[in-house]
């Protein structure tokens, strides 16, 4: 949740921290701070409140100079957000200083140990208990020293540290939370992230569970818990850091909406060779697809909806039955599991806590756990059974959009491939659905081209309070999407509902001031949608309509319609949740919040 970066090497550190850090604010960006080893061997630490721009006001360049040091900027769990709670934390005389991104779930035992053997806290947060217990562990090897104080920690972590004892090195050392360690010439970096590295490398090494990484400027050494060495291998990341820029957008967020069509492209060039489905890194053998009785997919936030949508399309394309599950409710339930049964966990960061926990409470208790993944390299990447990537690049906005976009194509070719291989589709099913497919990314531009019709909506209906969504079929999982979008930026109440159980309650909640947005395109249960759509103009609530180019209906029966292109029914996802996107951004951009950086929210959930 929080975000973590370490420079050791040559250069000023602190302008390295601080170019770091902004890229790791989409993390948590409730306070951050910095702590730099000067040439004296003396740690400085500057941390305070609010963003990275304030903490940038506060700094005297003068008195952060070193070649070494750790920053962090937070999303807080334990201890609300002010200058004491914010990290780097330290151990008395900042002897050894601390950041830390995750949950030490048993810190308050350690606290009281700490306190009764003389251990002075001035924090709230569960963090400051590791430089008391590194200091009070320490034996003339700081690593051993972070080993002894990890071996009994229970929670997650990722964790930078570096101390006065030795001060020519980093140690690192990460459970349950990401840690990427950054390979230069002559200087090494660490970070929570890929983006906040791109600016100096792109050769990295991501740590495992329990590993524990010692950094020196020329030389990385990875131990376990045991002590013993692992070799890592060391990976050369695709993405640039241009991609990982704004770019002359006014937020992440619209460049992203907008990079959708690219994204589509990109996987269809990756995935589909003369109008087939290949999918080279799925080897899920002929027999055990043909086999298979159900999928299980397990997923959080806007990648669980897009689950939603990938059955839809399984069901319909492959008829093998799909179950859904939020991966916090998955992971502490009863779980019938058989082996015929394929797994499927879906995460744009690859990061996300519930999600890994999910993912290993089923492995080996089905054929195979698949991973629908953006960030290579990420912890379900890395120990799911068989990976596929969605190529959406580095998505920094924290309400995702070309990620669900990248998703749910993604989810669309896999069920063409079973559909296929299980002969519920035929070689002519299989290439009229792609063809159709194909077109998705034009027409798409298409819908982007009526952006003077989204933005003058978006003003009408900016000052309504409350809003809600409907949708059928394959469309009420993009009810779910739309919804969620506009609650996550402008912070304005959103339901959603499939529409035919607005009747059993929601529907008291109508009156002029709640508007409904209906996703109504011209799909098999068009009319059921038009009959809803009276309903709700029968108690006076306005009513914006997603509908399909040529409906010369509905625009008599709504206040506002946004048409998109005909496509097949299956497919309306992949048209349908754009406008509402736009809808939220815009509508957002006039409530003048922060579009990129949502209060209460971050791009990873990395703690339970
Ligand atoms: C979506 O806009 C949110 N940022 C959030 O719901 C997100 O989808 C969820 O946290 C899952 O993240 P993941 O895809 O990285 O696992």
């Amino acid at each position: 949740m929080c975000g973590i970066i370490g420079y050791i090497g040559n250069k000023e550190a602190l302008p390295i921290l601080m170019q770091g850090l902004k890229k790791l604010e989409y993390r948590g960006y409730d306070s951050a701070g910095v702590a730099i080893l000067n040439n004296n061997k003396n740690i400085n630490i500057k941390k305070c409140k609010g963003r990275i721009k304030y903490l940038e006001n506060k700094i005297d360049k003068n008195e952060l100079k070193g070649s070494i040091g750790l920053g962090h900027t937070r999303w807080a769990t334990h201890g609300k957000p002010n200058n004491i709670n914010a990290h780097p934390h330290f151990s008395a005389n900042n002897k050894v200083v601390v950041v830390h991104n995750g949950i030490i779930e048993n810190y308050l035992s350690f606290k009281d140990s700490l306190v009764n053997n003389g251990y002075k806290f001035v924090s709230e947060t569960d963090t400051e208990i590791l430089p008391h217990l590194i200091e009070k562990n320490y034996r003339n090897d700081i690593t051993e020293a972070v080993r002894e104080s990890l071996k009994n920690v229970e929670g997650s972590y990722a964790l930078g540290v570096i101390s006065k004892m030795e001060p020519d090195k980093i140690v690192a050392s990460r459970s349950g939370s990401p840690l990427v360690i950054g390979i230069g010439d002559n200087e090494m970096f660490l970070a929570s992230d890929i983006p906040a590295l791109l600016n100096y490398t792109k050769r990295v090494i991501f740590l495992d569970e329990n590993e524990i990484a010692t950094i020196g400027k020329d030389y990385i050494k990875v131990t376990n818990l045991e002590g013993e060495e692992i070799k890592k291998e060391i990976i050369e990341i695709e993405w640039n850091s241009e991609m990982a820029e704004k770019a002359g957008y006014k937020h992440f967020m619209l460049k992203e909406i907008l990079q959708q069509p690219s994204v589509i492209r990109t996987d269809l060039s990756k995935y589909i060779h003369e109008e087939q489905v290949c999918l080279p890194d799925i080897n899920i053998g002929a027999e055990i697809i043909d086999k298979l009785e159900k999928i299980h997919i397990i997923a959080c936030g806007t990648a669980y909806y897009a689950s939603l949508v990938g059955k839809y399309a399984i069901e319909g394309l492959a008829e093998i039955p799909v179950e859904v599950d939020y991966a916090s409710e998955f992971r502490y339930k009863k779980q019938l599991l058989q082996k015929n049964s394929l797994g499927i966990v879906v995460s744009q960061s690859g990061e996300t806590a519930d999600t890994i926990a999910a993912m290993r409470s089923c492995k080996n208790k089905l054929c195979s756990v698949l991973a629908i993944v953006n960030v290579k390299g990420s912890t379900i990447s890395r120990e799911a059974d068989q990976v596929m990537y969605i190529n959406a690049g580095p998505e920094i906005g924290v309400a995702s959009t070309k990620a669900f976009i990248g998703q749910i194509i993604s989810l669309y070719l896999l069920a063409i491939y079973l559909g296929k291989k299980r002969n519920v589709l035929c070689k002519d099913e299989e290439k009229d659905i792609i063809k159709e497919i194909i077109q998705i990314p034009q027409k798409i531009e298409m819908i982007f081209s009526k952006d003077k019709l989204l933005k003058t909506i978006a003003h009408n209906v900016a000052i309504y309070k409350h809003f809600l969504f409907l949708g059928r079929d394959i469309n009420f999982p993009i009810s779910l999407e739309g919804a969620l979008k506009l609650k996550e930026i402008s912070y304005v109440h959103a339901e959603a509902y499939p529409a035919g159980e607005m009747k059993h309650g929601p529907i008291a909640l109508l009156d002029k001031k709640f508007p409904v947005v209906a996703i109504s395109p011209k799909d098999h249960v068009y009319q059921k949608m038009i009959n809803n759509i009276k309903e709700v103009t029968a108690r006076e609530a306005p009513v914006i309509a997603i509908a399909t180019e040529n409906d010369e209906q509905i625009k008599d029966i709504v206040d506002k319609v946004i048409y998109i292109p005909e496509v097949p029914d299956i497919l309306y996802p992949l048209l349908t949740v754009i406008p509402l996107q736009l809808l939220a951004y815009y509508i957002a951009d006039i409530l003048g919040k922060d579009i990129d950086k949502p209060r209460n929210l971050a791009k990873s959930v990395t703690v339970e």
